[in-house]
C-alpha cells in the first residue's frame, strides 16, 4: 500500500508551483512523521509565529528550498539563527527532515506549505533574511502569474524584515533577474548592500545544474535600509 501524508489547508490564489501528488510507502509516510513532529511547524495557531519569534528572535525564512542542501549547510554553520524553510515538494522535504535528523541541527524547521503565506504570516520588521535561491521562472509568457517575484512581493519582503535584514535571490533566468531586480527597485525601502556582503552559501542543487549546462547565475543581494 502507498499512502501520502494529509495536505495542509490550500489558501486561494494563482500559486507559484503545481502540486504534483507525490505518494511515500507506508515506512517513508512514518519517518516523514516521525521528523515532521520534531522539524516541521503548522503555521495557523493562535500563537502563530510569535510562540516561535519568542524561542528564536533571529530568523531566516528561504522560500521553496528543493532538496534542502543549501539550507541544511547554512543552518549548520549559523546555529545562532533559525533557518526556517518552506517547500511543497514533498521528497525534498523528506530529504531535509532527514539531514537535519542525521546531522542534529536544532536551529532548522521546516513548513509543508506556501512560503509566500508564511512570509505574510510574520509580523513586519521580524525576519533577518529572506532566501530564494532559483524560484521557478515559469519561462512562458501565459505563465508568468505564476511567478513568486511579482506585483506587490517586494513590499512584502520589505515590510516583514528587520531593519538591515537581507534579501538573497538567485536565478539562471536573465528575464527574470531583470524583472526582480526592477521590482526591488521600485521599493524605496530596500537599497543595494551596505556593509557586509551576501552571506557565504553552498551551491544548490538548481545551481549545479545551471553551472554544469554553462548557464550564468544572477545573485540578487539586497538590504532593508535602517530607516525608512
Ligand atoms: C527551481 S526549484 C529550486 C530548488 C532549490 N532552491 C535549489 O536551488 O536547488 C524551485 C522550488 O520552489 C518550490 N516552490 C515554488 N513555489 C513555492 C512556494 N510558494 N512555497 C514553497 N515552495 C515553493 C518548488 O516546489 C521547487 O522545489
Amino acid at each position: 500500500m502507498i499512502e501520502s501524508p494529509e495536505k495542509p489547508p490550500g489558501r486561494r490564489e494563482i500559486k507559484s508551483y503545481v502540486r504534483h501528488e507525490r505518494r511515500f510507502t507506508p515506512t517513508a509516510l512514518a519517518r516523514y512523521r516521525q521528523l515532521y513532529s520534531r522539524y516541521g511547524l503548522d503555521p495557523g495557531g493562535e500563537n502563530w509565529p510569535a510562540e516561535l519569534l519568542a524561542l528564536w528572535p533571529r530568523v531566516i525564512l528561504e522560500i521553496g528550498f528543493g532538496m534542502g542542501t543549501a539550507t541544511l549547510r547554512m543552518a549548520a554553520g549559523d546555529p545562532e539563527r533559525l533557518y526556517l524553510g518552506a517547500e511543497v515538494f514533498l521528497p525534498g522535504i523528506l530529504r531535509l527532515l532527514k539531514g537535519a535528523d542525521q546531522e542534529g541541527i536544532p536551529n532548522l524547521r521546516v513548513i509543508r506549505g506556501d512560503g509566500k503565506e508564511t512570509l505574510k504570516d510574520f509580523p513586519e520588521s521580524t525576519l533577518e533574511g529572506l532566501h530564494l535561491f532559483f524560484p521557478d521562472p515559469w519561462p512562458k509568457k501565459r505563465h508568468h502569474k505564476r511567478r513568486l517575484v511579482r506585483g506587490d512581493f517586494a513590499e512584502l519582503v520589505c515590510s516583514r524584515l528587520k531593519p538591515g535584514g537581507y534579501f538573497l535571490c538567485l536565478t539562471d533566468w536573465e528575464e527574470y533577474a531583470g524583472e526582480i531586480q526592477a521590482l526591488f527597485r521600485g521599493c524605496p525601502g530596500m537599497t543595494g548592500p551596505e556593509g557586509p556582503g551576501a552571506p557565504a552559501r553552498p551551491e544548490t542543487e538548481f545551481e549545479k545544474k545551471g553551472r554544469a549546462a554553462g548557464r550564468r547565475i544572477w545573485e540578487i543581494y539586497l538590504r532593508k535600509a535602517s530607516e525608512i
